[in-house]
Formats: C-alpha cells, sequence, structure tokens
C-alpha cells in the first residue's frame, strides 16, 4: 500500500474553456436520458456498514423513482434490495433508517419477508389459491462494501467494480480508517434546491470561486488548497490548514483543538481532503471525521442535497469539538454555495447568457462535462434538439461516434 501523495494529471495546455450548453441545464427530455444513462446505471453510496450495525437495522436510498434498502440479516451479512413489496408494490419500510426485529412486515397487507429477503409467508396465503414463496423474494439490489462504504447500482453500467473504480483512493481511505467510521448522526442531513443537478456540481467541481466565495474555508486552508485530476474521472481536492491561526471564532477554535494524527501519513495530517466519485459523490474526510455527500436528482429543474457524517471510534471530547466547529464551517460553506448554485442555475435561461468560460483552476469541471458528453452526446450540440426528437437525436450521435 502507498502512502504518498496522489500525482495530478497535467492540465492540457489547449483546451475547450467553454461548458455544457445552457439548454443542457433545463431539458425534461435530456433529463429523462440522463436518468438512464448517469444515474441508475452508476454506483451510488447509500451510506456506511456502521449505519446497520445490528441484525434487522437498514437504511434507505431513494433515487429517481428507484427505491432501495439495505439491510443487515440474522447472519450479519448486509444485502441490498428494492424497497419494493412483491405482493402490490408498497415500500416494505419506511424511513431514512430503523430497524426491524426478526422480520420485514409490509405495512400494506402484511406479507412478511426474512431479513435475507426471502418471503416468509404472505397474510391469509389461502386466498392466493397455490403460492409459490420461492418465487416472491424482496429482489436484491447490486451491492458492494468499499472500506465500510455501501455502494448500490440499479442497473449494470459502464463503471468498472467500486474496488477498481475507486483503488487510487484506497491507500487514503485505509490511512483514515475508513471501515471503522461510526455514525455522528441516526439520519442523512438534507436540503432541497430548485435547480439542475449539474448546476451543483458546476460549483463543487472547482476551488477557483474558494478565495471569494468562502471566507472561512480561505482562512482555513485557501492559501494551499489544490486540485489533483486522476484518470477514470476522478478527481480530489486537498487543503492544508494550520500555517495560520485564523481570525474568524470557528476556524481559530478548529485549529487550536483538532486532533494530532501521527497515525496518518505526513499529506494527510493537517488536511481537509476531498475524494470525487463521477456523476455526483464526494467522500471528505479530515483529522476529525469523514462525510459523504451527493446531490440527488428530482427533476431537470429539482435537486436534494444530502449526505452522512461519520466520526471516529472512541471520540474524545476535543475530537467532538473539533468535529463540531468543522461542521460549523462546513455549514456555512454550503449556504455560500447554494446562492452561487442558484445563480448559475438561472443564467442558463438568460438570453444574454453567452456560456462559461472556464480557467485552468476550473479544469475539473470541463472533465466533468467531457465525463456526461461521452454518455450522452446529445449534450455536444450548442442548439437544443426538439423535446421528442431527444432520445433519437442522442442515439444516432452515440452511433457515428
Ligand atoms: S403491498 Fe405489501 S403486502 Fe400488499
Ligand atoms: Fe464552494
Amino acid at each position: 500500500m502507498t502512502e504518498m501523495p496522489l500525482q495530478s494529471l497535467p492540465i492540457p495546455n489547449d483546451w475547450d474553456r467553454s461548458g455544457l450548453p445552457p439548454w443542457t441545464y433545463h431539458s425534461p427530455a435530456l433529463f429523462d436520458l440522463e436518468r438512464q444513462t448517469v444515474f441508475l446505471n452508476h454506483w451510488q453510496v447509500a451510506g456506511h456498514v456502521n449505519d446497520i450495525p445490528a441484525p434487522g437495522d437498514w437504511l434507505t436510498f431513494d433515487l429517481l423513482g428507484e427505491r432501495a434498502v439495505v439491510m443487515r440479516g440474522q447472519d450479519a451479512q448486509v444485502r441490498a434490495f428494492h424497497n419494493l413489496c412483491r405482493h402490490r408494490g408498497a415500500r416494505v419500510v419506511d424511513g431514512a433508517q430503523g430497524q426491524c426485529r426478526g422480520a420485514v412486515v409490509c405495512p400494506f397487507h402484511g406479507w412478511v419477508y426474512n431479513l435475507d429477503g426471502s418471503l416468509r409467508g404472505a397474510a391469509q396465503p389461502d386466498s392466493f389459491g397455490r403460492l409459490d414463496r420461492a418465487e416472491f423474494a424482496l429482489k436484491p439490489i447490486e451491492m458492494e462494501i468499499f472500506h465500510g462504504f455501501v455502494f448500490l447500482r440499479f442497473h449494470s453500467g459502464p463503471q468498472p467494480a467500486v474496488a477498481d473504480l475507486l483503488a487510487p483512493y484506497a491507500a487514503d481511505f485505509a490511512a483514515y480508517g475508513a471501515a471503522a467510521l461510526l455514525p455522528a448522526s441516526t439520519a442523512p442531513w438534507q436540503a432541497e434546491l430548485p435547480v439542475n443537478w449539474k448546476a451543483v456540481r458546476d460549483v463543487d467541481n472547482e476551488g477557483y470561486h474558494v478565495p471569494l466565495a468562502h471566507p472561512s474555508l480561505q482562512e482555513l486552508y485557501g492559501r494551499d488548497y489544490r486540485d489533483i485530476y486522476l484518470a477514470g474521472g476522478l478527481h480530489v481536492s486537498v487543503g492544508v490548514f494550520g500555517d495560520r491561526p485564523g481570525r474568524r471564532w470557528s476556524v481559530r477554535h478548529y485549529v487550536k483543538h483538532v486532533p494530532e494524527r501521527p497515525d496518518l501519513p505526513p499529506h494527510l495530517r493537517r488536511s481537509w481532503t476531498y475524494y470525487g466519485l463521477f456523476p455526483n459523490t464526494v467522500f471528505a474526510f479530515t483529522p476529525e471525521g469523514a462525510q459523504f455527500y451527493h446531490d440527488l436528482p428530482r427533476a431537470a429543474d429539482s435537486t436534494l442535497l444530502t449526505g452522512r457524517s461519520y466520526r471516529r471510534a472512541n471520540e474524545t471530547r476535543v475530537q467532538r469539538l473539533s468535529r463540531y466547529l468543522a461542521q460549523r464551517i462546513d455549514r456555512d460553506t454550503s449556504v455560500e454555495d447554494q446562492k452561487l448554485t442558484v445563480w448559475s442555475n438561472e443564467s442558463m435561461r438568460s438570453s444574454a447568457f453567452d456560456g462559461f468560460h472556464l480557467s485552468d483552476h476550473e479544469w475539473g469541471l470541463r472533465r466533468h462535462h467531457d465525463g456526461l458528453r461521452a454518455l450522452l452526446p446529445v449534450m455536444r450540440l450548442s442548439e437544443p434538439p426538439e423535446e421528442r426528437e431527444m432520445a433519437a437525436r442522442n442515439k444516432e450521435m452515440l452511433g457515428t461516434g
């Protein structure tokens, strides 16, 4: 295992500095294609195995009409299923997370499933004539666990196994002890924004805005912030803090109280590091804790920002305090980003907007757009096709490379 800092690909000398055409931020027909081609067939993180430590513990993950439940069985195995009763499709569990005692009982008519998803029995089974229980188990969903984090994929797709996809992150995740992290709260945080999901990504995928838009982050690590671009669309951002005490209350106290981590390799000891996963997920590690966040699209103009936070086992009082301070800095940052995201999204409807003109510091944004264009070449068109022709046009462009 390497404990070396990751090395970035060089930014090309001459690259197209324009972004995606504005119409791609509000076309419902394109959004339908993104649903199938960008979201349901790419890996999504749903939580961490320690969110569901005991048999019968479960958490849910909803995405664009698909619903998953991740559950720990009597045998301690974690499994993922569609949260969909085989009788009439009700949710078999309701809420973000919870616990079943010994069995899952569908709240609609009371079909009962074992914790491994098999059907134990229907209510009033005689009313079905002959019912073959083996035929009606909960449907499994493809799942993979990477350093404790649970990844799901509703449909098979172009990405390799998570272990291969995220191999460049494995050494850092192991150094941070990701597999042993514990939940810092019992439910994901959530915020809904009336924007296209790409507007959220565009703001999050670059650090060029940090000096002006994020005074606390700038004070914390802005002088030593950099992007590391890796093959496979992976993108890491690192900010190293601690060269100055900081003037803002939360920054000053964070820098003072943040735990020393002599167990970490030197490049991670005083850094906030963000590990991106195409299309919509980021893992953030700091000396005192970790989180993941992702933007989950709901419609072309509606996106749910959500995530889960984690802490280290045997956390001391001072570690808890530094986690609280980091959360305050994060909360301010998130509010600042949300406003910029709304503005960026609005500009896509303005007749005066000529599109982006990107700096080298925004190459991450370009790479994200390139990833999308490879899946949906119709996004290369500067003028939108007719909505009803979107899918056909995209198919045609895929065919002609
Ligand atoms: S839908 Fe679940 S028991 Fe009827
Ligand atoms: Fe930001």
